[in-house]
C-alpha cells in the first residue's frame, strides 16, 4: 500500500478541533454525494471508478499502439489544451530524466496560438521522423484544431498517403469535428468517454497514451490510482478539510509547493483540476503555484510578508530519485566547509525544514504531503487523490466541480472578432 501521507501538524496552531469536527459531518455528506453520484454534475463522474474498471483490453491497446509509435518516429506530437494535454505532460516531466534524450521525445503543441512556438516546432520536426496524438472531447477546440491543420499538413509533405498511418485520435465516440475526420480518414483512435470530463481524463487515453509512449508503465500509474481509489479517503477528508476551513478563515489562495522542479507540471495540472471546478459562482480558492528554492527568490518575500491570505500545499518527495555529494574542499574559500560531504538532498530537505517554519511564523499554514519517492505508482495515487479530493471539495464549496461555464466567455468574443460564422 502506498505510503504518501496528508499531514495536518503545520496547520494545528492555526484550526482548532471543533473546526475540524464541524467541517467533518459536510465532508461525509459531500463524500456520499459524490460516492453515490447524486451531486451536482453527476453526468460527469465516469473517471470515478476508472482505476477499479478501466478494460485490461484497452490497456493492451494503449501499450501496443505506442511501441508502435515509437519504433516508427521520433517525436510524437501531442495536439491539445487544457484537460486534454496538462495531466500527460505532468507525469511525464515527473518521471523524465532532465536531460534525458533516451527514446522517444514528446513535444505538446495546440495549447497556445503562438505564432512564433507553431512555425519553430514545423522548423524542429522538417528532418525528423514524427507521429501526432491530437487530443480533443469537443473535437471542436479552437487550438488544437489550427495545430492539427498545420502539422497535418506537413505531415502530408513528408509521408504523402502514409500520411494517415501516423495519426492518432483520442475524442468523443459519436460528436466532433475531430471524430467526423477520424472516421473520415480511418484515423486510429481512441475514445474519451462522454461522462468524463477534460480535467478529469489523465486516466484514460487522454493521458495514458503519451504516457505510454514516452516509455513509462501506465499499468503502474493505474495500480497507483486504485491505491486512492480503496485506501486514499482519509488523506482525502484531511486535505479538503484544512484547505476549506482555512479558506472560510480569509485563506484565499492556496499555494501549491515543490522542492523539486520536475513537479512544475505537475501542479499546473493541478491548477486546472482545482481552479476550473472550483472557481465559480464568485466563490474558490485560487490555486497558484511555485517551485523552490527557485522561487524563494522571487515570491518568498509575498509569502513571508505579504497580504496573509496564503496557505501552502507542499509535496515533499521523501527520496529524490538521484544524490550527489557536496565535494570536500582544502581551502574553504566559498565557505561551504559547513555541509561539504553532507548530500544535496540532506540540504534541500533543511531548506524546505526552514522555510517551512519561517512561513509558519509568518502565519502561513501549511499542508504537507509527505511522497516516499516520484515514481508511475506514486504519481497515479496523487492523480486520483486530487481528482477525488477536488469532487469532494467542490460539493463542500457548494458548487457543481463538473462544469465550467466561465470558460466560454473569451471563445464568444474571440470568434465574433474572427468573423466565425453565427457569432
Ligand atoms: O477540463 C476541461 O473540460 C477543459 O479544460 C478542456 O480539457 C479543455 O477546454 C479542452 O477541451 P477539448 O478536449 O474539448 O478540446
Amino acid at each position: 500500500m502506498s505510503k504518501i501521507k496528508v499531514k495536518l501538524s503545520n496547520c494545528e496552531q492555526f484550526i482548532n478541533k471543533n473546526d475540524y469536527k464541524s467541517i467533518f459531518s459536510e465532508i461525509e455528506n459531500a463524500l456520499l454525494l459524490l460516492e453515490n453520484k447524486q451531486g451536482k454534475g453527476n453526468d460527469y463522474l465516469g473517471w470515478i471508478d476508472l482505476p477499479n474498471t478501466i478494460s485490461p483490453l484497452l490497456l493492451d491497446d494503449l501499450n501496443k499502439t505506442a511501441k508502435k509509435i515509437r519504433s516508427e518516429s521520433k517525436v510524437l506530437v501531442v495536439i491539445g489544451i487544457g484537460g486534454s494535454y496538462l495531466g500527460s505532460k505532468a507525469v511525464i516531466n515527473g518521471l523524465k530524466g532532465y536531460f534525458s534524450n533516451k527514446g522517444i521525445e514528446v513535444l505538446f503543441m495546440g495549447n497556445s496560438i503562438s505564432s512564433t512556438y507553431i512555425s519553430e516546432i514545423i522548423d524542429y520536426l522538417s528532418d525528423k521522423d514524427f507521429s501526432i496524438n491530437v487530443i480533443s472531447k469537443s473535437g471542436t477546440t479552437t487550438e488544437p484544431a489550427i495545430a492539427f491543420r498545420v502539422i497535418n499538413e506537413l505531415l502530408i509533405k513528408k509521408y504523402g498517403k502514409k500520411a494517415s498511418g501516423r495519426i492518432y485520435v483520442t475524442t468523443d465516440e459519436n460528436k466532433g469535428a475531430l471524430r467526423k475526420l477520424a472516421n473520415e480518414h480511418k484515423y486510429k483512435s481512441f475514445i474519451i468517454p462522454d461522462n468524463i470530463g477534460g480535467r478529469f481524463s489523465i486516466l484514460t487515453p487522454v493521458g495514458l497514451l503519451p504516457i505510454a509512449v514516452a516509455g513509462f508503465d501506465i499499468n503502474l500509474l493505474i495500480k497507483g490510482a486504485k491505491q486512492a481509489y480503496e485506501y486514499g479517503d482519509e488523506n482525502i477528508k484531511n486535505y479538503v478539510a484544512a484547505r476549506n476551513i482555512l479558506y472560510r478563515q480569509g485563506k484565499k489562495i492556496e499555494i501549491m509547493v515543490n522542492y523539486e522542479p520536475k513537479l512544475h507540471y505537475f501542479t499546473e495540472w493541478w491548477k486546472q483540476l482545482f481552479g476550473e471546478s472550483e472557481g465559480k459562482d464568485g466563490k474558490g480558492i485560487f490555486p497558484a503555484g511555485v517551485d523552490f528554492s527557485a522561487d524563494l527568490h522571487s515570491m518568498g518575500q509575498y509569502i513571508q510578508d505579504g497580504e496573509r491570505i496564503l496557505f501552502e500545499t507542499v509535496l515533499n518527495i521523501e527520496n529524490p530519485i538521484k544524490d550527489y555529494s557536496i565535494p570536500i574542499t582544502k581551502d574553504n574559500t566559498d565557505g561551504l566547509g559547513y555541509i561539504e560531504g553532507k548530500s544535496i538532498n540532506y540540504v534541500n530537505s533543511k531548506a524546505m525544514r526552514g522555510t517551512i517554519a519561517a512561513h509558519i511564523d509568518g502565519a502561513v499554514p501549511i499542508i504537507e504531503i509527505n511522497i516516499p519517492s516520484l515514481n508511475e505508482q506514486t504519481i497515479g495515487y496523487l492523480l486520483y487523490f486530487f481528482e477525488k479530493a477536488c469532487g469532494v471539495s467542490g460539493y463542500v464549496l457548494g458548487v457543481n466541480p463538473f462544469n465550467q461555464p466561465g470558460v466560454e466567455k473569451y471563445k464568444t468574443n474571440m470568434f465574433t472578432l474572427l468573423g466565425k460564422p453565427g457569432y
